[in-house]
Protein backbone atom coordinates (compact mmCIF):
# COMPACT_ATOMS: atom_id res chain seq x y z
CA UNK A 1 0.00 0.00 0.00
CA UNK A 2 2.38 2.57 1.19
CA UNK A 3 0.07 5.54 -0.17
CA UNK A 4 -0.64 7.55 3.18
CA UNK A 5 -3.82 7.68 5.00
CA UNK A 6 -5.78 10.37 4.81
CA UNK A 7 -6.82 11.94 8.35
CA UNK A 8 -9.16 14.72 9.21
CA UNK A 9 -8.31 18.02 10.04
CA UNK A 10 -8.74 19.80 13.83
CA UNK A 11 -10.94 18.95 16.60
CA UNK A 12 -14.50 20.06 15.10
CA UNK A 13 -14.09 18.31 12.25
CA UNK A 14 -14.18 14.99 14.39
CA UNK A 15 -17.19 16.31 15.67
CA UNK A 16 -19.33 16.91 12.76
CA UNK A 17 -17.66 13.98 10.39
CA UNK A 18 -18.45 11.71 13.11
CA UNK A 19 -22.19 13.44 13.70
CA UNK A 20 -22.73 13.89 10.00
CA UNK A 21 -22.85 9.66 10.15
CA UNK A 22 -24.76 9.52 13.26
CA UNK A 23 -27.46 12.27 12.25
CA UNK A 24 -29.55 10.73 9.36
CA UNK A 25 -32.92 9.49 8.31
CA UNK A 26 -32.66 7.34 11.62
CA UNK A 27 -33.38 10.42 13.76
CA UNK A 28 -35.65 12.24 11.40
CA UNK A 29 -37.66 9.60 9.81
CA UNK A 30 -37.40 6.57 11.62
CA UNK A 31 -37.01 7.61 15.00
CA UNK A 32 -40.97 9.44 14.84
CA UNK A 33 -42.11 6.21 13.61
CA UNK A 34 -40.64 3.79 15.66
CA UNK A 35 -41.35 6.14 19.19
CA UNK A 36 -44.82 6.54 17.50
CA UNK A 37 -45.63 2.76 17.34
CA UNK A 38 -44.30 2.58 21.01
CA UNK A 39 -46.40 5.00 22.93
CA UNK A 40 -43.95 8.43 22.70
CA UNK A 41 -42.74 8.67 26.02
CA UNK A 42 -41.94 5.83 27.61
CA UNK A 43 -40.06 5.50 24.70
CA UNK A 44 -38.15 8.04 24.80
CA UNK A 45 -37.35 7.28 28.46
CA UNK A 46 -36.00 3.70 27.77
CA UNK A 47 -34.32 4.92 24.60
CA UNK A 48 -32.30 7.62 26.43
CA UNK A 49 -31.47 5.07 28.82
CA UNK A 50 -30.11 3.07 25.62
CA UNK A 51 -27.82 5.86 24.49
CA UNK A 52 -26.55 6.43 28.36
CA UNK A 53 -25.82 3.14 29.26
CA UNK A 54 -24.92 0.87 25.70
CA UNK A 55 -24.92 3.79 23.54
CA UNK A 56 -21.43 5.96 24.89
CA UNK A 57 -19.59 2.41 25.69
CA UNK A 58 -19.77 1.20 22.67
CA UNK A 59 -19.03 4.28 20.56
CA UNK A 60 -16.04 4.84 23.18
CA UNK A 61 -14.86 1.40 22.35
CA UNK A 62 -15.33 1.77 18.48
CA UNK A 63 -13.69 5.72 18.99
CA UNK A 64 -10.82 3.50 20.56
CA UNK A 65 -10.04 0.85 17.86
CA UNK A 66 -10.13 2.97 15.06
CA UNK A 67 -8.25 5.58 16.11
CA UNK A 68 -5.45 3.25 17.62
CA UNK A 69 -4.87 1.03 14.38
CA UNK A 70 -5.96 3.91 11.43
CA UNK A 71 -7.10 1.45 10.07
CA UNK A 72 -10.77 0.06 8.46
CA UNK A 73 -12.94 -2.15 10.56
CA UNK A 74 -12.05 -5.67 8.90
CA UNK A 75 -8.28 -4.91 9.22
CA UNK A 76 -8.31 -2.89 12.57
CA UNK A 77 -9.61 -6.77 14.16
CA UNK A 78 -7.75 -8.36 12.31
CA UNK A 79 -4.42 -6.35 13.66
CA UNK A 80 -5.57 -6.23 17.06
CA UNK A 81 -6.83 -10.09 17.80
CA UNK A 82 -7.43 -12.16 14.69
CA UNK A 83 -10.07 -14.32 16.08
CA UNK A 84 -12.20 -11.09 16.27
CA UNK A 85 -12.08 -10.41 12.80
CA UNK A 86 -15.50 -11.65 12.57
CA UNK A 87 -16.72 -8.15 14.08
CA UNK A 88 -15.30 -6.41 10.79
CA UNK A 89 -16.74 -8.42 8.80
CA UNK A 90 -20.34 -8.33 10.56
CA UNK A 91 -19.17 -4.55 9.62
CA UNK A 92 -19.14 -5.48 5.94
CA UNK A 93 -22.12 -6.96 5.80
CA UNK A 94 -24.34 -4.87 7.60
CA UNK A 95 -23.18 -1.45 6.20
CA UNK A 96 -24.31 -3.53 2.92
CA UNK A 97 -27.48 -4.73 3.83
CA UNK A 98 -28.51 -1.22 6.06
CA UNK A 99 -27.53 0.81 2.29
CA UNK A 100 -30.20 -1.80 0.84
CA UNK A 101 -32.79 0.10 2.49
CA UNK A 102 -31.28 3.55 2.94
CA UNK A 103 -30.69 4.20 -0.26
CA UNK A 104 -34.34 3.51 -1.07
CA UNK A 105 -35.83 6.22 1.99
CA UNK A 106 -32.93 8.40 0.54
CA UNK A 107 -34.60 8.33 -2.90
CA UNK A 108 -38.28 9.12 -1.78
CA UNK A 109 -36.49 12.75 0.22
CA UNK A 110 -34.93 13.29 -2.95
CA UNK A 111 -38.44 12.85 -4.66
CA UNK A 112 -40.13 14.72 -2.49
CA UNK A 113 -37.48 17.61 -2.35
CA UNK A 114 -37.99 17.82 -6.19
CA UNK A 115 -41.67 17.80 -5.75
CA UNK A 116 -41.63 20.97 -3.47
CA UNK A 117 -39.47 22.68 -5.61
CA UNK A 118 -41.35 22.18 -9.04
CA UNK A 119 -44.70 23.28 -6.37
CA UNK A 120 -46.51 19.94 -7.32
CA UNK A 121 -46.64 18.81 -3.69
CA UNK A 122 -48.82 21.93 -3.36
CA UNK A 123 -51.61 19.87 -5.15
CA UNK A 124 -51.67 17.45 -2.31
CA UNK A 125 -54.21 19.01 0.33
CA UNK A 126 -55.03 16.64 2.36
CA UNK A 127 -53.26 13.84 4.51
CA UNK A 128 -55.40 11.16 2.50
CA UNK A 129 -54.68 12.00 -0.49
CA UNK A 130 -50.83 12.51 0.87
CA UNK A 131 -51.39 8.65 2.09
CA UNK A 132 -52.28 8.01 -1.37
CA UNK A 133 -49.59 9.64 -3.39
CA UNK A 134 -47.22 8.12 -0.75
CA UNK A 135 -48.57 4.72 -1.98
CA UNK A 136 -48.71 5.24 -5.34
CA UNK A 137 -44.90 6.30 -5.02
CA UNK A 138 -43.30 3.86 -3.00
CA UNK A 139 -44.58 0.94 -4.95
CA UNK A 140 -44.27 2.06 -7.93
CA UNK A 141 -41.97 -0.07 -10.52
CA UNK A 142 -39.96 2.32 -11.76
CA UNK A 143 -39.95 6.12 -10.49
CA UNK A 144 -38.46 5.08 -6.38
CA UNK A 145 -35.82 3.02 -8.33
CA UNK A 146 -34.37 5.59 -10.68
CA UNK A 147 -34.61 8.31 -7.02
CA UNK A 148 -32.43 5.54 -5.38
CA UNK A 149 -29.77 5.14 -8.38
CA UNK A 150 -29.70 8.62 -8.67
CA UNK A 151 -29.21 8.95 -4.90
CA UNK A 152 -26.55 6.00 -4.85
CA UNK A 153 -24.46 8.32 -7.57
CA UNK A 154 -24.93 11.06 -5.27
CA UNK A 155 -23.09 9.61 -2.68
CA UNK A 156 -20.56 7.60 -5.16
CA UNK A 157 -19.53 11.01 -6.32
CA UNK A 158 -17.99 12.47 -2.72
CA UNK A 159 -16.97 9.09 -1.89
CA UNK A 160 -14.73 9.64 -5.36
CA UNK A 161 -13.63 12.98 -3.93
CA UNK A 162 -11.77 11.28 -0.74
CA UNK A 163 -11.51 11.75 2.55
CA UNK A 164 -10.72 14.84 3.13
CA UNK A 165 -12.23 16.33 0.19
CA UNK A 166 -14.87 14.83 -0.37
CA UNK A 167 -16.80 13.55 3.40
CA UNK A 168 -15.25 16.11 5.33
CA UNK A 169 -15.86 19.40 3.98
CA UNK A 170 -19.52 18.01 2.93
CA UNK A 171 -20.29 17.29 6.74
CA UNK A 172 -18.93 20.92 7.63
CA UNK A 173 -20.65 22.45 5.38
CA UNK A 174 -24.32 20.37 5.89
CA UNK A 175 -24.31 19.82 9.56
CA UNK A 176 -25.07 23.18 10.69
CA UNK A 177 -27.45 24.19 8.14
CA UNK A 178 -29.03 21.29 9.51
CA UNK A 179 -29.72 21.81 12.57
CA UNK A 180 -30.81 25.50 11.77
CA UNK A 181 -33.27 24.43 9.88
CA UNK A 182 -34.41 21.72 12.02
CA UNK A 183 -35.30 24.64 14.93
CA UNK A 184 -37.12 26.50 12.26
CA UNK A 185 -39.31 23.80 11.70
CA UNK A 186 -39.79 22.80 15.11
CA UNK A 187 -40.88 26.43 16.63
CA UNK A 188 -43.08 26.68 13.66
CA UNK A 189 -44.84 23.10 14.09
CA UNK A 190 -44.84 23.66 18.29
CA UNK A 191 -46.95 26.94 17.38
CA UNK A 192 -49.96 25.36 15.58
CA UNK A 193 -53.00 24.15 16.98
CA UNK A 194 -53.33 20.99 19.07
CA UNK A 195 -49.37 21.19 18.32
CA UNK A 196 -49.26 20.74 22.40
CA UNK A 197 -50.65 17.65 22.26
CA UNK A 198 -47.91 16.74 20.00
CA UNK A 199 -45.11 16.92 22.81
CA UNK A 200 -47.43 16.08 25.79
CA UNK A 201 -47.47 12.84 23.84
CA UNK A 202 -43.46 12.62 23.53
CA UNK A 203 -42.71 13.64 26.20
CA UNK A 204 -45.24 12.24 28.75
CA UNK A 205 -43.95 8.59 29.54
CA UNK A 206 -47.13 6.24 29.08
CA UNK A 207 -45.44 3.14 30.91
CA UNK A 208 -48.69 1.11 29.94
CA UNK A 209 -47.75 0.74 26.32
CA UNK A 210 -43.91 -0.71 27.24
CA UNK A 211 -43.26 -4.28 25.81
CA UNK A 212 -40.48 -6.52 25.31
CA UNK A 213 -40.61 -5.11 21.86
CA UNK A 214 -40.23 -2.01 22.90
CA UNK A 215 -36.92 -2.32 24.83
CA UNK A 216 -35.70 -4.05 21.36
CA UNK A 217 -36.90 -1.22 19.28
CA UNK A 218 -35.30 1.58 21.83
CA UNK A 219 -31.85 -0.72 21.52
CA UNK A 220 -31.61 -1.12 17.89
CA UNK A 221 -33.05 2.75 17.33
CA UNK A 222 -30.12 4.10 19.35
CA UNK A 223 -27.58 1.70 17.70
CA UNK A 224 -28.75 3.00 14.21
CA UNK A 225 -28.92 6.26 15.41
CA UNK A 226 -25.41 6.41 16.60
CA UNK A 227 -24.03 4.43 13.42
CA UNK A 228 -22.37 1.69 16.24
CA UNK A 229 -22.26 -1.70 15.85
CA UNK A 230 -20.99 -2.30 13.14
CA UNK A 231 -17.74 -0.56 13.15
CA UNK A 232 -19.01 2.51 10.74
CA UNK A 233 -17.42 4.46 13.84
CA UNK A 234 -13.95 2.38 13.47
CA UNK A 235 -13.41 3.49 10.38
CA UNK A 236 -14.36 7.16 10.76
CA UNK A 237 -12.57 7.36 14.17
CA UNK A 238 -9.13 5.63 12.16
CA UNK A 239 -9.02 8.93 10.50
CA UNK A 240 -9.34 10.98 13.43
CA UNK A 241 -5.53 12.49 14.65
CA UNK A 242 -3.91 11.44 18.09
CA UNK A 243 -4.53 14.78 18.87
CA UNK A 244 -8.55 14.70 18.77
CA UNK A 245 -9.94 13.55 22.07
CA UNK A 246 -12.47 11.13 21.72
CA UNK A 247 -14.18 11.47 24.90
CA UNK A 248 -15.43 15.40 24.06
CA UNK A 249 -15.61 13.78 20.28
CA UNK A 250 -18.02 10.97 21.75
CA UNK A 251 -20.01 13.09 24.28
CA UNK A 252 -20.61 15.59 21.60
CA UNK A 253 -21.83 13.46 18.77
CA UNK A 254 -24.02 11.78 21.08
CA UNK A 255 -25.33 15.06 22.15
CA UNK A 256 -26.29 16.52 19.04
CA UNK A 257 -27.61 13.04 17.68
CA UNK A 258 -30.17 12.57 20.80
CA UNK A 259 -31.08 16.49 20.14
CA UNK A 260 -31.63 16.32 16.36
CA UNK A 261 -34.23 13.09 17.20
CA UNK A 262 -36.16 14.82 20.07
CA UNK A 263 -36.19 17.88 17.75
CA UNK A 264 -37.58 15.44 14.68
CA UNK A 265 -40.06 14.43 17.07
CA UNK A 266 -40.98 18.09 18.05
CA UNK A 267 -41.60 18.95 14.34
CA UNK A 268 -43.68 15.46 13.36
CA UNK A 269 -45.53 14.90 16.24
CA UNK A 270 -47.08 18.26 16.74
CA UNK A 271 -48.17 18.12 13.36
CA UNK A 272 -49.51 14.53 13.72
CA UNK A 273 -51.55 15.82 16.66
CA UNK A 274 -52.96 19.09 14.31
CA UNK A 275 -53.99 17.58 11.46
CA UNK A 276 -55.27 14.38 13.08
CA UNK A 277 -53.58 11.76 11.77
CA UNK A 278 -52.31 8.14 13.81
CA UNK A 279 -48.56 8.85 15.50
CA UNK A 280 -48.79 4.93 14.44
CA UNK A 281 -48.77 5.02 11.35
CA UNK A 282 -45.43 3.75 10.42
CA UNK A 283 -42.97 4.49 8.18
CA UNK A 284 -44.62 6.14 6.17
CA UNK A 285 -44.93 9.16 8.84
CA UNK A 286 -42.86 11.72 7.63
CA UNK A 287 -43.57 11.88 4.14
CA UNK A 288 -47.36 11.63 4.48
CA UNK A 289 -48.18 13.91 7.80
CA UNK A 290 -46.04 17.07 6.72
CA UNK A 291 -46.63 18.00 2.91
CA UNK A 292 -50.38 18.39 3.60
CA UNK A 293 -49.65 20.26 6.79
CA UNK A 294 -46.78 22.73 4.68
CA UNK A 295 -49.54 22.96 2.41
CA UNK A 296 -51.81 25.11 5.18
CA UNK A 297 -48.92 27.25 5.60
CA UNK A 298 -47.66 30.30 4.27
CA UNK A 299 -45.17 29.75 1.80
CA UNK A 300 -45.59 26.32 1.94
CA UNK A 301 -43.66 24.78 -0.72
CA UNK A 302 -40.69 26.50 0.50
CA UNK A 303 -41.27 25.20 4.02
CA UNK A 304 -41.40 21.78 2.21
CA UNK A 305 -38.87 22.19 0.06
CA UNK A 306 -36.21 23.45 3.18
CA UNK A 307 -37.86 20.50 4.92
CA UNK A 308 -36.98 17.86 2.15
CA UNK A 309 -33.50 19.17 1.50
CA UNK A 310 -32.65 18.85 5.33
CA UNK A 311 -33.75 14.89 4.82
CA UNK A 312 -31.94 14.74 1.99
CA UNK A 313 -28.44 15.82 3.36
CA UNK A 314 -29.03 14.02 6.64
CA UNK A 315 -29.33 10.83 4.48
CA UNK A 316 -26.53 11.89 2.21
CA UNK A 317 -23.87 12.21 5.34
CA UNK A 318 -25.41 9.07 6.53
CA UNK A 319 -24.56 6.90 3.18
CA UNK A 320 -21.68 8.13 3.17
CA UNK A 321 -20.23 7.12 6.11
CA UNK A 322 -21.76 3.33 5.14
CA UNK A 323 -20.39 3.52 2.05
CA UNK A 324 -16.39 4.52 3.28
CA UNK A 325 -16.73 1.38 5.44
CA UNK A 326 -17.03 -1.13 2.55
CA UNK A 327 -14.70 1.13 0.35
CA UNK A 328 -11.97 1.73 2.75
CA UNK A 329 -12.43 -2.49 3.10
CA UNK A 330 -12.21 -3.20 -0.17
CA UNK A 331 -9.20 -0.20 -1.09
CA UNK A 332 -7.04 -1.72 2.19
CA UNK A 333 -7.57 -5.31 2.25
CA UNK A 334 -8.29 -6.26 -1.31
CA UNK A 335 -5.71 -3.71 -2.24
CA UNK A 336 -7.71 -2.12 -4.98
CA UNK A 337 -7.56 1.91 -5.83
CA UNK A 338 -9.47 3.74 -3.93
CA UNK A 339 -11.90 4.46 -7.36
CA UNK A 340 -12.47 0.69 -8.07
CA UNK A 341 -13.68 -0.12 -4.75
CA UNK A 342 -16.10 2.73 -4.92
CA UNK A 343 -17.61 1.51 -8.01
CA UNK A 344 -17.68 -1.97 -6.66
CA UNK A 345 -19.47 -1.09 -3.61
CA UNK A 346 -22.30 1.49 -5.49
CA UNK A 347 -23.09 -1.20 -7.93
CA UNK A 348 -23.49 -3.68 -5.57
CA UNK A 349 -25.31 -1.64 -2.76
CA UNK A 350 -27.42 0.17 -5.56
CA UNK A 351 -28.90 -3.57 -7.00
CA UNK A 352 -29.88 -4.90 -3.55
CA UNK A 353 -31.35 -1.19 -3.00
CA UNK A 354 -33.47 -1.49 -6.03
CA UNK A 355 -34.61 -4.72 -5.41
CA UNK A 356 -35.41 -3.42 -1.81
CA UNK A 357 -37.76 -0.83 -3.35
CA UNK A 358 -39.02 -3.19 -5.80
CA UNK A 359 -40.31 -5.40 -2.77
CA UNK A 360 -42.33 -2.25 -1.99
CA UNK A 361 -44.65 -3.29 -4.78
CA UNK A 362 -44.02 -5.54 -7.47
CA UNK A 363 -42.14 -8.14 -5.57
CA UNK A 364 -43.93 -7.12 -2.13
CA UNK A 365 -45.40 -11.04 -2.70
CA UNK A 366 -41.61 -12.37 -1.89
CA UNK A 367 -41.40 -12.89 2.09
CA UNK A 368 -38.77 -13.68 4.09
CA UNK A 369 -40.01 -14.62 7.54
CA UNK A 370 -42.74 -12.99 6.88
CA UNK A 371 -41.23 -9.73 5.95
CA UNK A 372 -40.61 -7.92 2.34
CA UNK A 373 -36.88 -7.44 1.26
CA UNK A 374 -37.29 -3.97 2.66
CA UNK A 375 -38.84 -4.90 5.68
CA UNK A 376 -36.53 -7.95 6.91
CA UNK A 377 -33.56 -5.72 5.83
CA UNK A 378 -34.51 -3.00 8.13
CA UNK A 379 -35.29 -5.35 11.10
CA UNK A 380 -32.36 -7.90 10.68
CA UNK A 381 -29.54 -5.00 10.67
CA UNK A 382 -31.35 -2.60 13.65
CA UNK A 383 -32.57 -5.05 15.80
CA UNK A 384 -30.03 -8.12 14.98
CA UNK A 385 -26.90 -7.61 13.89
CA UNK A 386 -26.06 -4.04 15.24
CA UNK A 387 -26.88 -5.44 18.58
CA UNK A 388 -24.98 -8.35 18.34
CA UNK A 389 -22.16 -6.20 16.84
CA UNK A 390 -22.32 -3.95 20.00
CA UNK A 391 -22.44 -6.75 22.41
CA UNK A 392 -19.15 -8.40 20.69
CA UNK A 393 -17.73 -4.68 20.32
CA UNK A 394 -17.97 -4.20 23.92
CA UNK A 395 -17.06 -7.79 24.78
CA UNK A 396 -13.85 -7.41 22.83
CA UNK A 397 -13.00 -3.88 24.58
CA UNK A 398 -13.64 -5.13 27.88
CA UNK A 399 -12.18 -8.17 28.04
CA UNK A 400 -10.08 -8.99 24.97
CA UNK A 401 -7.98 -5.27 24.31
CA UNK A 402 -5.09 -5.07 26.13
CA UNK A 403 -6.44 -2.65 28.90
CA UNK A 404 -3.93 -0.25 28.56
CA UNK A 405 -4.73 0.89 24.68
CA UNK A 406 -7.88 1.62 26.45
CA UNK A 407 -6.86 3.59 28.42
CA UNK A 408 -4.33 5.50 26.43
CA UNK A 409 -6.75 6.45 23.52
CA UNK A 410 -9.75 6.91 26.22
CA UNK A 411 -7.63 9.43 28.70
CA UNK A 412 -6.28 10.63 25.19
CA UNK A 413 -2.50 9.12 25.79
CA UNK A 414 -2.68 10.41 29.63
CA UNK A 415 -3.54 14.02 28.83
CA UNK A 416 -6.75 13.70 30.40
CA UNK A 417 -7.49 13.41 33.83
CA UNK A 418 -10.77 11.85 34.97
CA UNK A 419 -12.38 9.46 37.05
CA UNK A 420 -14.88 8.17 34.16
CA UNK A 421 -12.37 5.47 32.82
CA UNK A 422 -13.36 3.08 35.45
CA UNK A 423 -17.03 3.43 34.93
CA UNK A 424 -16.60 2.98 31.31
CA UNK A 425 -14.80 -0.39 32.07
CA UNK A 426 -17.74 -1.66 34.48
CA UNK A 427 -19.75 -0.59 31.75
CA UNK A 428 -18.43 -1.99 28.72
CA UNK A 429 -17.51 -5.74 30.90
CA UNK A 430 -20.77 -5.69 32.36
CA UNK A 431 -23.24 -3.68 31.71
CA UNK A 432 -23.10 -3.58 28.25
CA UNK A 433 -22.94 -7.52 27.49
CA UNK A 434 -25.49 -8.53 30.06
CA UNK A 435 -27.65 -5.72 29.11
CA UNK A 436 -27.64 -6.19 25.28
CA UNK A 437 -27.86 -10.36 26.10
CA UNK A 438 -30.73 -10.23 27.72
CA UNK A 439 -33.32 -7.43 25.85
CA UNK A 440 -31.93 -9.75 22.67
CA UNK A 441 -32.96 -13.56 23.99
CA UNK A 442 -35.87 -11.92 25.54
CA UNK A 443 -37.36 -11.27 22.78
CA UNK A 444 -35.51 -13.96 20.68
CA UNK A 445 -38.12 -15.91 22.88
CA UNK A 446 -40.82 -14.28 22.14
CA UNK A 447 -40.65 -14.13 18.66
CA UNK A 448 -40.33 -18.09 18.18
CA UNK A 449 -42.80 -19.45 17.03
N1 LIG B 1 -26.97 6.70 11.95
C1 LIG B 1 -27.51 6.94 10.66
C2 LIG B 1 -28.91 7.48 10.82
O1 LIG B 1 -29.34 7.74 11.90
C3 LIG B 1 -27.48 5.72 9.78
C4 LIG B 1 -26.15 5.09 9.76
C5 LIG B 1 -25.03 5.57 9.20
C6 LIG B 1 -25.81 3.88 10.43
N2 LIG B 1 -23.99 4.73 9.47
C7 LIG B 1 -24.44 3.70 10.20
C8 LIG B 1 -26.53 2.97 11.17
C9 LIG B 1 -23.78 2.63 10.79
C10 LIG B 1 -25.87 1.90 11.73
C11 LIG B 1 -24.51 1.74 11.55
O2 LIG B 1 -29.59 7.67 9.88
Amino acid sequence: MGEKRASLGGRLSAVLVAAGSAVGLGNIWRFPYVAGENGGGAFLAIYIGCILLLGIPVLLAEFTVGRHTHKNAVGAYRSLAKRWSFLGYNSAISSLLILGFYFVVSGWTLEYFTSSVSGAIAEYTSSTINAERFAAFTTDPMRPVIYTIIFALLTHVIIALGVQKGIERSSKMLMPVLFIMLIILAVRAVTMPNGLEGLRFLFTPDFSKVSAKTFLDAMGQAFFSLSIGLGCMITYSSYFSDKTNLQNTAYNVVALDTLVAILAGMVIFPVVFSVGIEPTSGPSLVFVTLPSIFNTMAFGPLWSTIFFLLLVFAALTSTISLHEVLTAYLHEEWHMSRKVAAWIVTIVTTLLACASSLSLGVWSDFKICGLNIFDSLDFVTANILLPLGGFFTSIFAGWVLDREILRDEISDHGRLKGRLFGLLVVLLRYVCPILLLSIFLYNMGLFRL
